[in-house]
């Protein structure tokens, strides 16, 4: 997964280009590079590693034109090298083209291309387009990528430069993400909305199958056999500073931060003050839908598959509806059985997963009501939707999701509502006592944040920073938060951690207790309280370290824990949401204390837009 930045206007191209690849440096950071066009023909640097040898090299060699592309690297086809790196240029370096996605027939067109007496520079699939490009190039280049295109296979997001033609950038889409962003005399092009928010906010969301001629000032789509497409241009509203770091030292800790806005944000324009009603209009699911509905299907990856059990958990306790929770890799090759009046609900941060698209695409063609949990507007997974719950999270940078999370189990709450109240299984004092309790959440995350330095101090403690290996253990609505909490102390501190529902320790976890294992034990009040307590008390008989995390005020549980971590006293269903901060806070001071890159962990991106 990549990131591709284009411009052309009267501003240095180069500076511009830059400036939005160290945006979506979070996309994917092997390798980078720039082409312009200029009066010399095609000028380009490019470099292995992250965005600021590139920033070194331009200091040194700067290059400039009358437009340019970028791009920034996550290896999918061809590892990490200068060779490898975009942007790919036909043989004559005439046609320069910077791609994110996989080009699945790569193989086949460049054994075709070859046999042409094409030669090759790199292993990549991207060079492919280069080469076709050229071989249909003649005068047009928008033509040209048109007719390249109708011979490739897979997802693409490309960005098209030709030497011989200053006034014209081409750039189209299939399964990558792409937005075209206009200004007054220049245009932009870019993966992902923060790569160009600087310089406008007036964007176009490029559909699948679409071309763009672009110019300064203007643009003309048409889809691959060259009809015309009007889009509706968006306004994007994310504050600039969105996307920047605010003063704190990483994106993590400041989006960990933004968590009470965050949830605030969610329940916006759905749920008011004293009100017992929910409203998620954009999930496009009529009453009658939500009363006929018989079995509702959970798929996603990651974190966002943790969330998805917090919602199961939440609508099987409240709507009484069956929920299927699926691992969306899983379910794309099960042959799943999707019976008459299936909701599928797909949780999405990026909404790029590639396995999450594949699985909507497969329920929706075996009859699902698709109707998604998503934080990119536009994205694939919203458009391939049948109806959406915007998470309006706001950009989330760090490679560690932490709001997005909580934002993602806010939105499942806000669901089981309204379809608890759509089906009369639950009344309007119930719905308004729990949307009460949704509301006080933000300012309980901000006491956690507010106390923070505990956690801080814990994290720098050798015990835990050094540990080899840790164990997370929860039950019930705080069984997924111990999955959660696991992943994120293993992808940002590369401690591994394994989260367990607690129950299952006597079925063999609990053979790895010693005196250097830290446990960490969500026992906050709730109706398996007393079993936590059990727990941590085999825990403690095998000198095990167990981190407690339980709510303010809990004395009885001191005598049995290492260390305590209390949050406020919460409303048991929703305690998954406070429950993450301290553990998004734990995991982010022990990855610093240990010197790791916190938001661009090793051998991770930010949206796995690749099998
Ligand atoms: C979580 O911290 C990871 N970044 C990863 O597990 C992520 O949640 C997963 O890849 C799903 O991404 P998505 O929400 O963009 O689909």
């Amino acid at each position: 997964m990549c990131g591709i930045v284009g411009y052309i206007g009267d501003k240095n191209p180069t500076e511009v280009i830059m400036a939005g690849l160290h945006r979506l440096e979070y996309r994917g950071y092997d390798s980078a590079g720039v082409a312009v066009v200029n009066d010399q023909g095609l000028d380009c640097v490019k470099s292995l590693g992250k965005l600021k040898v590139m920033d070194a090299l331009l200091a040194e060699r700067p290059i400039t034109g009358a437009l340019g592309i970028g791009h920034t690297r996550w290896a999918t086809h061809g590892v990490p090298s200068e060779d490898n790196s975009h942007p790919h240029f036909d043989m004559d370096k005439e046609i320069a083209v910077v791609h994110n996605g996989i080009i699945e027939n790569y193989q086949a067109l460049r054994a075709s291309l070859e046999a042409d007496g094409i030669t090759f520079r790199s292993q990549t699939d991207t060079e492919t387009i280069a080469h076709l490009v050229r071989k249909y190039y003649a005068g047009d280049l928008f033509k040209a990528v048109q007719r390249a295109l109708q011979d490739v296979e897979g997802a693409y997001a490309i960005g098209v430069i030709c030497k011989d033609n200053p006034d014209v950038m081409i750039a189209a889409r299939h399964g990558s993400p792409l937005i075209v962003g206009m200004g007054e005399d220049e245009a932009f092009i870019g993966s992902d909305v923060p790569a160009i928010m600087k310089y406008t906010r007036d964007v176009y969301y490029i559909d699948n199958g679409q071309v763009c001629e672009i110019k300064r000032g203007q643009v003309r789509i048409e889809d691959l056999d060259g009809n015309p497409v009007t889009l509706e241009m968006t306004h994007v509203d994310w504050d600039d500073a969105a996307a920047e770091k605010e003063g704190f030292p990483h994106f993590m800790l400041k989006e960990i931060n933004q968590q009470p806005e965050v949830i605030r944000n969610t329940l916006r324009g759905r749920v008011e003050e004293g009100s017992d009603e929910v409203r998620l209009p954009e999930m496009n699911i009529s009453v009658d839908e939500l009363k006929a509905c018989q079995k509702i299907t959970i798929v996603a990856c990651g974190t966002a598959w943790h969330a998805g059990m917090v919602g199961k958990y939440l609508i099987e306790k409240f709507a009484k509806v069956p929920v299927e929770l699926d691992l969306a890799s899983e379910y794309r090759y099960r042959n799943p059985i999707v019976p008459p009046n299936t909701i599928m609900i797909p949780v999405s941060q990026s909404g790029e997963t590639a396995d999450t698209l594949e699985a909507i695409r497969i329920a929706k063609s075996l009859g699902a009501k698709v109707a998604s949990i998503v934080n990119a507007v536009g994205s694939s997974v919203a458009r391939e939707s049948h109806g959406i719950i915007y998470q309006q999270a706001g950009p989330e940078i760090g490679v560690a999701s932490t709001k997005a999370y909580t934002s993602q189990v806010t939105a499942f709450s806000l669901f089981t509502i309204w379809l608890a109240e759509s089906r009369g299984v639950m009344d309007k004092a119930q719905a308004k006592q729990m949307i009460a309790h949704l509301r006080a959440i933000p300012d309980k995350i901000q006491t956690i944040l507010d106390n923070q330095d505990v956690i801080k101090r814990l994290a720098a403690t050798p015990k835990y920073r050094d540990a080899q290996s840790a164990l997370y253990l929860g039950r019930s609505f705080n069984f997924p938060s111990a999955l959660e909490g696991a992943l994120k102390l293993k992808e940002i501190s590369y401690i591994h951690a394994e989260g367990y529902a607690a129950g299952e320790m006597k079925h063999g976890p609990i053979a790895l207790v010693t005196d250097e294992l830290p446990v960490v034990c969500i026992a906050t009040q709730g109706d398996t309280y007393e079993k936590m307590v059990s727990n941590i008390q085999e825990i403690k008989a095998r000198d095990g370290l167990v981190i407690s995390v339980a709510t303010e005020g809990d004395k009885h549980i001191l005598a049995h824990s290492e260390d305590i971590i209390y949050i406020p006293e919460c409303y048991e269903p929703y305690s998954p949401i406070l429950v993450a901060v301290p553990l998004q806070l734990f995991s982010y001071y022990v990855a610093v204390n240990r010197g790791c890159d916190v938001d661009q962990p090793r051998n991770l991106a930010k949206s796995v837009t690749v099998e």
